[in-house]
């Protein structure tokens, strides 16, 4: 990964391939942002008035590299959009800057050296721009035999202070969260013939071996015997058995100790079963395991950032394949718990090993349960692809997990549970049917998971469909491929919930 550094040293005097300095579009032009005054000098204060004769205006994502001049010790300068900036005295906005940092990077990959002159107001811009800088870096290049441009070795934060608790604090945890998003951004993107249940469960031992968690594997044998109709029935027809990762991590004790509970779905790929489907629909289904990523990667984070709380992290682990033996649609499976579904559409198996899991992560009881998954084309029609909904049984919940999501950069949306959609789901053979009405599909599924989470128990259900993985290209500190979406926020609910500010 990308080294960061703080820097005490003017942007003027320090030696790199490039200095990064902010933009805004101001009323009459592009202005230069902040943090930027030595290198305007060295323009002779006619920077903005260089910028505006290239053509920049200062909009999002807007990237423009010139020459540095005299008085400089770096030998490009590149400026980087802020769009609107902030009213007189107030603050930038943190994603703005997360932003540019991350398009900043990424411009710069194959350079060794980037000096950030860009707005640091407070803590919370150093996190913005650091976890900027090391998401936008991030390129997966694992198996490409020539890896084209390095990602840039190292960024100099100019005007963050190494000697400010909060700043070093702020870059810590920057370089634990971007790490962590980057951990599940490998998996999403690593092809599925490598990426399957058992070397995912592998993966996470990996991690919980070196992070001091606790974690069980329950192999397709221990499936069978402990009841997990759903996760198995959508395994079954694979050569690759399925698994369910129990991974935690114990940062608090006693009364006031906070219980959070993680599931994610991992749907290493999802050809559709025998519900096949087309082509077109299945060239990028090997994201269909972000949610369990996003777990995996969250129960780490809350690790290494010694958070006091629990999270205990649950990996619904399978891959969808059709074959012999695979389920078929008029299926009867007897799920984890009992409850029997009548599997109508293989391709709808998502909410069949969430459930399994929502059961088992239930009865321990935890102060809530958050499922994350890539679970319906419905919510991706409904919020597009850089948004996800937000479901749960409690509307305070709810609307808390989307301030949070908020004030993290993500975006995020909530969505109803309306008990109208709950009837089409009735089965003419079993408790309930995998498939309800087509028009609002997503929230028809958040309702069959609603199903299965244990009385009494705080839920919410968080549909990444959408931003999990990005088909087109690369903007902001978001690349092509694998997001880690959600992250970054469940990684702040654990925060919260550890500081007694939520739950
Ligand atoms: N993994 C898919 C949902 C999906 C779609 C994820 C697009 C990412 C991008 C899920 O398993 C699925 O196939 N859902 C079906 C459900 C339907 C059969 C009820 C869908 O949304 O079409
Ligand atoms: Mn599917
Ligand atoms: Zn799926």
């Amino acid at each position: 990964m990308t080294a960061l550094t703080l820097s005490t040293s003017s942007a003027a005097a320090l030696r790199a391939d490039a200095v990064v300095v902010g933009v805004t579009k101001g009323a009459k032009g592009p202005e230069v942002a902040a943090g930027a005054e030595a290198v305007d000098k060295a323009f002779s204060g006619r920077l903005a008035a260089t910028l505006e004769t290239l053509g920049a205006s200062g909009a999002e994502g807007e990237v423009t590299k010139l020459p540095a001049p005299n008085g400089l010790k770096s030998s490009v300068v590149l400026a980087v959009g802020l769009g609107e900036g902030p009213a007189d005295g107030a603050a930038y906005d943190t994603e703005a800057l997360r932003k540019a940092a991350g398009a900043a990077a990424r411009a710069l990959a194959g350079s060794k050296k980037a000096a950030y002159a860009l707005p640091v107001q407070d803590a919370d811009a150093v996190q913005a721009l650091a976890e900027g800088a090391l998401l936008g870096a991030y390129a997966y290049t694992a198996y490409q035999s020539s890896n084209g441009k390095a990602p840039v070795a190292e960024v100099a934060l100019v005007g963050a202070k190494p000697r400010d608790k909060a700043h070093k604090a702020a870059v810590e945890r920057a370089t634990v969260i971007a790490a962590e998003v980057n951990r599940a951004r490998d998996l999403i993107n690593m092809p599925p013939n490598d990426l399957h249940p058992k070397s995912f469960a592998a993966v996470a031992q990996e991690a919980a071996k070196e992070h001091g968690l606790k974690i069980e594997v329950l192999d397709e044998k221990a499936l069978v015997k402990g009841g997990y109709g759903g996760i198995m029935g959508v395994g079954q027809g694979s050569a690759n058995p399925p698994r369910l990762v129990k991974i935690a991590y114990t940062g608090a004790k006693g009364r006031n100790a906070k219980h959070l509970a993680l599931v994610g779905k991992g749907i290493t790929y999802d050809s559709g079963g025998i519900s096949l489907k087309p082509a077109g629909h299945n060239e990028t289904m090997k994201c269909d395991m972000s949610g369990a990523a996003a777990v995996l990667s969250t129960v780490v984070a809350a690790a290494r950032l010694g958070l006091p709380v629990n999270v205990t992290g649950w990996l619904a682990l399978a891959e969808n394949m059709p074959s012999g033996s695979a389920a078929r649609p008029g299926d009867v499976l007897r799920m984890y718990g009992g409850k029997t579904v009548e599997v109508l559409n293989t391709d709808a198996e998502g909410r069949l090993v969430m459930a399994d899991a929502i059961t088992r992560a239930s009865e321990e009881k935890p102060d809530a349960i958050i499922d994350v998954a890539t679970l319906t084309g419905a919510m991706v029609l409904a919020l597009g692809h850089r948004i996800f909904g937000v479901m749960a049984n409690d509307d305070a919940f709810r609307t808390s997990l989307h301030e949070i999501a908020t004030e993290v950069g993500e975006q995020s949306w909530p969505m109803p549970l309306p008990t109208h959609l709950r009837k089409p789901l009735d089965s003419a053979t079993a408790d309930i049917s995998n498939m309800g009405e087509r028009m609002g599909g997503g929230l028809a599924a958040g309702l069959f998971l609603k199903e299965f989470v244990g009385e009494g128990i705080t839920w919410a259900h968080l549909d990444i469909a959408g931003p999990a993985f990005n088909e087109s290209g690369p903007f902001g500190y978001t690349p092509k491929g694998g997001t880690g979406s959600a992250i970054r926020t469940l990684v702040r609910v654990a925060e919260k919930a550890g500081a007694g500010e939520l739950l």
